[in-house]
């Protein structure tokens, strides 16, 4: 089930800022925005075993990414965070990195906007959200990929940005990309079927 409501709306129009970014359960997207200095508290590294490099997470989703990757290393998988936390600044040289002098930066957001988000809109920067091993659309058919497709909402991640729902989430799929929402929420959003933009507008606003 589509909801009519965030469908019939034009990305990046009628933004309104987030008021709790620090709510497990906050929405960011083309409509929700993070104040601009707005960084997480409780960030922490996560454990090497599970990470590629320095990667951060609020203290509640490092915890639930290493359960997870434990989890996962049980059943001989490996799941590595690949990008964590990303300031709005550091977003900012993400969403850009492109960006030559070749082209007008309204031309440049109509490619971009499907695959990365502009400052103060990426759910990177609540601490929340991780990619998983690799962030190639191949990602989906890895041992990694389905696992964490059929089993990270037992561990309080979903994920975000599914395959089908672009039209709603404003985003291409990304296999890779999960956001951790806390165990009794992962389950409700998983089992609805609905992205969470819908979840979000239907039951928590
Ligand atoms: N790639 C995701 C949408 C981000 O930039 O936050
Ligand atoms: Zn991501």
């Amino acid at each position: 089930m589509d909801n009519d409501i965030t469908r019939s709306k034009v990305f990046y129009t009628d933004i309104k800022q987030v008021l709790k970014p620090d709510c497990l359960d906050v929405l960011v997207n083309k409509f929700y925005k993070l104040p601009q200095d707005y960084v997480p508290r409780d960030l922490e590294p996560v454990n090497s075993d599970y990470s590629d490099g320095n990667h951060l997470l609020r203290h509640e989703a490092r915890l639930a990414l290493e359960i997870m990757g434990k989890g996962a290393l049980e059943e001989g998988i490996s799941i590595k965070a690949c990008s964590a936390f990303r300031s709005y600044d550091y977003q900012e040289e993400v969403y850009l990195r492109k960006k030559t002098d070749m082209v007008s930066l309204e031309e440049y957001q109509i490619e971009r906007d499907r695959v990365s988000a502009r400052p103060g809109h990426s759910e990177h920067q609540t601490g929340l959200a991780v990619d998983i091993n690799e962030t190639e659309q191949t990602f989906e058919d890895t041992p990694a990929g389905r696992w964490l497709a059929g089993n990270s909402y037992r561990y309080g991640y979903i994920l975000r940005y599914p395959k089908g729902k672009e039209h709603i989430t404003g985003y291409d799929y990304e296999p890779w990309h999960y956001r951790y929402v806390g165990n009794e929420l992962a389950h409700k959003v998983y089992n609805s079927g609905l992205t969470y933009d819908e979840y979000y507008e239907i039951y928590l606003q």
